[in-house]
């Protein structure tokens, strides 16, 4: 090992405020995602909206936001990681102004697309910029850290809203204030560095190791090595099509099915529509549907740090499958809330939600983006997460569309019902196809694809060689 060139704290504080400084683009894609729980009970009042409106006025974000996730991939590789967060600092910080000064539905939804846009980018832009700036050691905890900036984004932007609707001013400042956080991470990103993995890429490698001394410090000699030998693979691999040969198609389907689970369960009916959820329980005001909304976005905070200190230790299925029952009993329980039309509903409700969200925090939640990360090999690594990460914002973009339509069609009891059926057959799933892959190597994994769904001992790894990616 070489010796730091820099003090060791130092080197640490920068990896930490440049983690914390793209996690804004976490806590942005929460925000924006979250807030409109709350602003579209002011939303129906003003634009007069029908149930298939409102479904729309929460839905164009993710319209905006599948588009995003495709396109995100281009710009990040063509322009660089720095570059494209600035740029979705702008859209955001713009697209927020813009949406709070709506003067009609249309371009209200026009606006919502565009920071879509911006939100369906970050979700894939930031993992990789934390990645490719972490510390080999550090880097599952760094880019985990995204999720929990999630959801305190959803959390804050609850908080955001009952402030507001508190102070009777509406709907327009709610989305206003994600202008904040916007424009803290363009200037956050303007002091950050671009990734030494991106100027590798094109050939840059005297800009590469200047980063890697700045934040790294430990020693640039090896990642460099590690960047060559990585890029090396990649120039002839990487293709979406490599997803679908033999081994590699049983790890997309588990990334595939967990993606398109963790929105089927209903988690976003919940995000988006808790407040209209209490409402319809019988909470009259709608200050008191944000607050109660308000609490359920804490818990989801406080559950995904407990998620984060399992997930190594206790292992990934242990929480997938103990997640999924939680989130049965929860659904089942609202189910039966609103078929009975029990007495004291808002809090049977409250009650309901709490196991749901807290069940869904520690499962579904944290572990399809961690798993979407850690299940492909080395060379569709990034083709598999993206796909992954399309899946999701398409199966959100349904779920979210599809709920008040449901409610009206067959009633609120059996849509919760329903959710609950489709968290049966989540448990299925997890049960007969998902690895425990807590404390394998990445190797490990590819190894366990290519062997017909077995683990390899590691000492015999090496032996065994990985059959290459064809
Ligand atoms: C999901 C989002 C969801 C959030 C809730 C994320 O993992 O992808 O759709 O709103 O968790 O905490």
């Amino acid at each position: 090992m070489q010796k730091a060139t820099a003090p060791h704290s130092t080197k640490k504080l920068s990896v930490y405020f440049i983690t914390s400084v793209a996690a804004l683009g976490g806590l942005l894609f929460g925000y924006d995602t979250g807030v409109i729980s709350g602003a579209q009970l002011f939303l129906v009042k003003t634009f007069s909206l029908n149930p298939q409106q409102q479904e729309l006025a929460v839905s164009a974000v993710l319209i905006g936001a599948i588009i995003g996730a495709i396109v995100a991939g281009k710009v990040n590789d063509a322009f660089g990681r720095k570059r494209t967060l600035l740029l979705l600092a702008v859209i955001f910080t713009l697209g927020a102004l813009l949406t709070a000064v709506s003067p009609n539905y249309t371009l209200f939804l026009i606006f919502r697309a565009i920071v879509g846009l911006g939100i369906g980018a970050a979700a894939s832009v930031v993992p990789v910029y934390i990645s490719e700036m972490a510390p080999f050691q550090m880097r599952g905890k760094l880019v985990t850290f995204n999720q929990l900036a999630i959801t305190i984004g959803i959390a804050v932007s609850y908080w955001v809203d009952l402030a507001f609707a508190h102070a009777g001013m509406g709907w327009p400042p709610m989305f206003a204030t994600a202008a904040i956080p916007g424009l803290l991470l363009f200037l956050g990103m303007l002091m950050s560095p671009e990734t030494p993995r991106w100027y590798a890429s094109r050939g840059r490698w005297v800009e590469a190791r200047q980063v890697l001394e700045r934040i790294e410090g430990a020693d640039p000699e090896f990642e460099i090595a590690e960047i060559h030998t990585s890029l090396s693979v990649e120039q002839h691999q990487g293709r979406i099509r490599d997803l679908f040969t033999p081994g590699v198609r049983m790890a997309l389907l588990v990334g595939v099915g967990l993606a398109v689970f963790q929105q089927f369960v209903g988690i976003n009916t919940v995000i988006y529509y808790a407040p209209t959820i209490f409402q319809s329980a019988g909470v009259s005001s709608a200050s008191s549907a944000i607050l109660a909304t308000s609490v359920v976005g804490v818990v989801n905070v406080l559950a995904t740090i407990v998620a984060l200190l399992l997930l190594d230790k206790a292992g990934r299925r242990v929480l997938l499958i103990s997640g999924c029952i939680g989130m049965i009993i929860g659904l089942a329980l609202l189910g039966a809330i609103f078929a009975t039309g029990a007495g004291n509903a808002g809090l049977l409700t409250l009650l309901a939600l709490m196991i749901y969200i807290i069940s869904f925090a520690i499962s579904m939640g944290p572990v399809f983006w961690l798993m979407s990360a850690e299940v492909f090999p080395t060379s569709v690594r990034g083709a598999g997460a993206s796909v992954c990460s399309f899946s999701n914002w398409v199966a959100n973009f349904i779920v979210s569309v599809t709920f008040l339509s449901l409610i009206g069609g067959i009633g609120t009891a059996h849509t919760f019902w329903l959710y609950a059926v489709i968290g049966v057959a989540a448990l299925i799933f997890c049960w007969y196809l998902v690895p425990e892959t807590k404390g394998k190597t990445l190797e490990q994994i590819e190894a366990y694809w290519n062997n017909g769904r077995r683990w390899i001992k590691p000492s015999t790894l090496s032996k065994a060689r990985l059959k290459p990616t064809p």
